[in-house]
């Protein structure tokens, strides 16, 4: 914890290897229900989906998915407190999805602060793809906010990228093979049309 805190200090993100091991990553898979909708762009449901922006399917995490799910929960609710104590962020709540990118999906180059979603501060991005080789493709490709290319990121199992919701332009390259992750966003809470913006 104590890396990641210095790392989003310094450079604004971190590269977290064995966030979770094997087995415990392939029970998190597990518990993902065959429910899988179309991801749409923003996260109210007047908006229209974006298929030319991305072509991968979501179900956000709920804690009645198992306790590997509950866990995970848990975890990031530790990342939460940890970065809200070093970083006065007034990080409030954390929302997940799970995603299935199948062959030839992508999402194309975003920041995750986006209309609708302007209360992401800090992203979260943990991977489930056990024995990834680079035939696989479906990197994470991170940029700053010059466009200057940052990191390419292999989606290995275990692993998790925070970052900097703000910060870091992304973009997932088309994968050659089934690709699963978990996206998640730490969000402020947020006054929107005269109402607290805390639902779900
Ligand atoms: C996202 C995203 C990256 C990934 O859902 O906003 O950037 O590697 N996902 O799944
Ligand atoms: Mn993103």
């Amino acid at each position: 914890m104590n890396q990641m805190i210095d790392s989003l200090a310094t450079q604004g993100y971190y590269l977290w290897d064995g966030f979770l091991t094997p087995e415990e990553v392939t029970d998190l898979r597990d518990c993902i229900p065959d429910d899988w909708k179309k991801a749409r762009i923003g996260r109210n449901d007047e908006v229209v989906r974006e298929a030319e922006i991305r072509s991968d399917k979501i179900q956000w995490l709920r804690r009645g998915m198992g306790t590997p799910v509950q866990e995970f929960l848990d975890k990031m609710e530790a990342i939460r407190l940890a970065a809200n104590q070093a970083f006065f962020l007034g990080l409030f709540e954390y929302e997940a999805h799970f995603a299935k990118y199948e062959k030839g999906d992508f999402y194309q180059k975003h920041l995750d602060c986006f209309k609708g979603n302007e209360n992401r501060r800090l992203t979260t991005v943990f991977y489930m793809n056990d024995e990834w080789s680079e035939e696989d493709a479906g990197e994470l490709v991170v940029y700053d906010l010059n466009d200057k290319h940052i990191a390419t990121i292999p989606p290995k199992a275990g692993r998790l990228l925070i970052f900097l919701s703000e910060q870091f332009p992304h973009e997932v390259l088309p994968t050659n093979t089934e690709r699963f992750s978990i996206a998640g966003w730490f969000r402020i809470n947020g006054v929107k049309d005269n109402q607290l913006d805390i639902a779900h």
